[in-house]
């Protein structure tokens, strides 16, 4: 009789199990945001918690720069408005000023970036005081600054610049300075055939996100690991479409930048203000009241432009004193605010940008502490004093008083916090001596501001006032 095998032993198989039910139970990424894996519904996604470093940082610069660029007239969505609109303005500067056959892809040879210099455009965000840089790395008329594998012959590296520009941003941001590298990016595109043959499916065939838009969205995040990724342009179709929820499970489970990446909320129809990382709501937007969700009010200081133009006047930029006046309000209303400019064909930041900019650089680097780091405070702003926001550090027991007009007085009324004696301390920063103060009847608190003469004062265009152990 053969024998029978011999019994398989008990403990090796125990062993096994154990090693297996570790395996399985084990977390699926030590110290990473929300250990648990994201799974690729909203509910999932909605709750992992934003990063921190992104409300700590408050201010961000966006840059808008294409093809458009290159006629550089009226507005990024210059193609669109001559050739879908057929908006009178945008004909006739094309029949006044190119031959008749002249095609929006024409406008691509001469988009030369001759003068780009990315270590320079970094040294002037790091000036700006911003804590974060959004490019375009392709809007809706779909060309790539990168050399996207899935745009053939119609990218940055193939046409045009024929440099990797969102490589050299991202090189130059990392290596000169403390900003974090984010990327926009449109999900359509106006005049794709593939997403215009879906357009006419009513979305039900997906050739366009599965050829096109999913394959360069993961290609962009593996090669330059933008720590912002902001989606905008969902052309209409809903997030199943463009399957955001399978794409954003990928960046928060396993991307390289799953741990610091944030994203805002536009990766669908109907997801704006709803879905996603934080949310943007609409263009320049201001709640006018606190949000439990965090919000970015993304603007451009050519209010009629993104990208640039050369037709915009003076008058059409923003002054220095309404930018740091958005700034402000943004903050003490909980949000961050995405300044935007708009490069030109060579490259440069004209001078009026560059001039906004190192402004708002000088008024940070005095101002910076009543923003960076700050929360929202019990009230946004005074109820008494008009133009005077709060921010403040609870850890800290610190509020700041921001007030954008010197009062005539001497003398500013804050009616919100009330001091206590011999505790309180008032400071006008940059200025460094305490302040005297009295309270205000019923409330808040009255402040001796210093007779300073306008080469005095620390600032311009607003002023803080660091306010300890108020109530
Ligand atoms: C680019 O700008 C940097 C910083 O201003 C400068 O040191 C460098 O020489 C510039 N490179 C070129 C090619 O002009
Ligand atoms: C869409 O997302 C799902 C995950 O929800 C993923 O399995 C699938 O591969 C994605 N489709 C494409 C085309 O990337
Ligand atoms: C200031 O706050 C009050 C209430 O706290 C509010 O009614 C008013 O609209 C605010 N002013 C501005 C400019 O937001």
């Amino acid at each position: 009789m053969p024998s029978r095998p011999p019994p398989c032993p008990a403990l090796p198989g125990l062993l096994l199990l154990l090693l297996l039910l570790l395996l399985l139970l084990r977390p699926a990424r030590p110290g990473a945001v929300g250990a648990a894996p994201f799974e690729p519904s909203w509910e999932s996604l909605d709750a992992r918690p934003l990063p921190e470093w992104f409300d700590a940082a408050k201010f961000g610069v966006f840059i808008h720069w294409g093809v458009y660029s290159v006629p550089s007239f009226g507005s990024e969505w210059f193609w669109w408005y001559w050739q879908n609109q057929k908006i009178p303005k945008y004909v006739d500067f094309m029949k006044d000023n190119y031959p008749p056959d002249f095609k929006y892809e024409d406008f691509g040879p001469l988009f030369t970036a001759k003068f780009f210099n990315a270590s320079q455009w970094a040294d002037l965000l790091q000036a700006s005081g911003a804590k974060y840089v959004v490019l375009t790395s392709k809007h809706h008329e779909g060309f790539p600054l990168w050399g996207s594998e899935y745009s053939w012959n119609w990218n940055a590296v193939d046409e045009g610049p024929k440099r990797d520009i969102v490589k050299e941003l991202e090189v130059a941001v990392r290596s000169r300075t403390n900003l974090h590298f984010g990327l926009y990016y449109s999900l359509f595109e106006w005049f794709h055939p593939l997403f215009l043959e879906d357009k006419s499916s009513s979305f039900q065939k997906q050739k366009f996100p599965v050829a096109k838009m999913l394959p360069e969205l993961y290609e962009l995040v593996t090669r330059y690991q933008p720590e912002v990724l902001w989606a905008d342009g969902d052309g209409g179709a809903p997030d199943s479409y463009w399957n955001s929820t399978g794409f954003l499970a990928w960046l928060y489970n396993e991307s390289p930048v799953r741990d610091t990446v944030v994203t805002n909320d536009r990766w669908g129809d109907g997801c704006i203000c709803r879905h996603g990382g934080y949310y943007t709501c609409a263009d320049r937007y201001h709640p006018g009241h606190l949000l439990l969700h965090k919000w970015e009010n993304c603007m451009t200081i050519d209010q009629l432009s993104w990208g640039y133009r050369r037709d915009a006047g003076i008058s059409d930029y923003l002054t220095i004193e309404e930018l740091v006046k958005q700034l402000v309000e943004t903050v003490a209303y909980g949000g961050n605010l995405l300044m935007n400019i708009g490069p030109t064909l060579d490259g440069t930041i004209s001078a009026i940008f560059e001039e906004r900019l190192r402004q708002m650089g000088a008024w940070l680097k005095v101002n910076g502490e009543a923003i960076y780091d700050t929360h929202t405070w019990r009230f946004q702003n005074d109820t008494f004093t008009p133009n005077v926001w709060y921010t403040s550090k609870p850890k800290e027991k610190l509020v700041y008083a921001i007030f954008l007009k010197w009062p005539i007085s001497g003398q500013l009324v804050l009616a919100q916090p009330s001091g206590i004696p011999g505790e309180t301390e008032v400071e006008l920063l940059g200025h460094g001596q305490p302040l005297p103060w009295t309270s205000f009847k019923p409330a808040g608190m009255v402040v001796q501001l210093p007779q300073l003469t306008i080469h005095q004062m620390p600032s311009r265009w607003g002023w803080a006032l660091r306010l300890s152990s108020v109530i």
